[in-house]
């Protein structure tokens, strides 16, 4: 029965009230124990994240983007550096390349999966790009020396890794993972014959657990992992002040560490995370089968070398403001990730970028709406958004046109 009530873009409170309890023991746990900083709590999370993601290491800190710039500056990137990714992502991918002290330099996405676009990214690198006398990979405009390339899994599907490795190591710069939004999504490895977790693939990955990420915490955290012990003994002295034993800094590092409450209450959600990530990829499933019957929308496309874990569960219209004005209307949360491509940000005016340098990016960021999407969203209330997003949309020319 179709009801007017609220649906939200994103519940928060059903989880955690279903978990009440155990996350209640966690804190409580903590106050009896006055355990904060790091010890067991922190460390049974690194080691059951690392098993989730299948990667050797896991090594908590402080939120997402500290993940990101602790990983960069590990690999070895400096002031003076650049590093490649995609415009088509949070601010916070770009920012921890700053706070790295290099300059982003931006590929442009694939017209269907969103992500990092391997063919331009090779094309970048052979027309950009020159190398120098040490046989480095500098870009041709300002002589920086490129360091890495952070593909970027949005909205919980992997980049084509395959192809960006494969890239990465021809020109030898390093794949760090951008994951902040992938918590157990997988990559068909044609090379290894294998399914990978992302986490698991590059140089080291990056995962934020914002709350309301697929595995959010009460609060900020994030992680890095790495099947390299030698990277992440180095992320653990970064996020540690730059010490591996108390009050001897071998270098100088950050307040980045993962408190260990936080870390308490991901390892109580992370026993869910398996679930989640089912009922998010059964929404998925339904919303593709209505809109395919019926809707004026583009849907996301999965290939058939990913398992997304559907973070947001994005779609394309001719005209979203009539769209999300409607669904608003009928009480339907939505969202839009994201309005304004990196290049087109004020905060990235100085990189010199104009519009029309990133079209696929641009056209996105136009046409795309996030729809409700989280586990506990019911078959009942997918009916409901479908319906409203047909009805909103059935004026259009559907989804040919919003390809052309
Ligand atoms: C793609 C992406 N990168 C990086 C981040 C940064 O994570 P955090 O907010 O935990 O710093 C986020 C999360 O918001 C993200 O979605």
């Amino acid at each position: 029965m179709m009801t007017n009530d609220q649906i939200p873009f994103l519940d928060l409170l059903t989880p955690h009230k279903e978990l009440e309890e155990e996350l209640t023991s966690v804190f409580r746990n903590a106050l009896h124990s006055a355990g904060f900083v790091g010890g067991s709590a922190v460390e049974d999370f690194e080691r059951e994240f690392a098993a989730f993601c299948e990667a050797r290491h896991c090594v908590g800190v402080a939120n997402g983007t500290d993940a990101l710039r602790f990983a960069l500056i590990v690999a070895g990137v400096k002031a003076g550096d650049a590093v490649l990714t995609v415009p088509n992502t949070f601010i916070a991918t770009a920012e921890a390349i700053s706070q790295a002290g290099a300059r982003s330099y931006f590929v442009d996405v694939d017209e269907r999966t969103y992500n990092m676009d391997p063919a331009k990214l090779r094309v970048f690198l052979e027309t950009k790009c020159s190398r120098n006398v040490n046989g480095e990979i500098i870009t041709k405009d300002l002589g920086l020396r490129i360091r890495a390339v952070i593909p970027v899994h949005l909205y919980g599907q992997m980049a084509d890794m395959d192809a960006i490795a494969e890239i990465a190591g021809e020109f030898g710069i390093l794949v760090i993972e951008d994951a902040c939004q992938a918590h157990g999504a997988e990559y068909y490895s044609k090379k290894r014959k294998a399914w990978l977790k992302a986490g698991s693939v590059g140089y080291a990955a990056a995962f934020s657990f914002y709350p309301g990420k697929n595995l959010g915490a009460c609060g900020e955290a994030g992680a890095v992992t790495s099947n390299d012990e030698q990277v992440a003994a180095k992320i653990r002295m970064i996020r540690d002040h730059g010490q591996a034993k108390k009050y001897y800094h071998d270098i100088e590092g950050y307040n980045g560490r993962l408190d260990a409450i936080q870390a308490g209450f991901l390892s109580v959600k992370l026993r869910h995370l398996a679930k989640w990530t089912r009922q998010r990829r059964e929404i998925a499933r339904r919303y593709d089968e209505y809109f395919r019957e019926s809707g004026p929308v583009v849907t996301p496309f999965e290939p058939d070398w990913s398992r997304a874990v559907y973070h947001l569960y994005v779609v394309r219209v001719e005209d979203r403001q009539k769209l999300q004005a409607d669904l608003t209307s009928q009480n339907i949360g939505t969202g839009i990730h994201y309005p304004v491509p990196l290049h087109q940000q004020k905060a990235y005016a100085h990189l010199g970028y104009r519009t029309g340098d990133f079209p696929v990016t641009e056209r996105l960021a136009s046409q795309i709406v996030s729809l409700p999407m989280f586990p506990q969203l019911t078959e009942q209330q997918v009916e409901r958004v479908v319906a409203a997003v047909n009805n909103a949309a059935s004026q259009t020319t559907g989804p040919r046109s919003i390809l052309a």
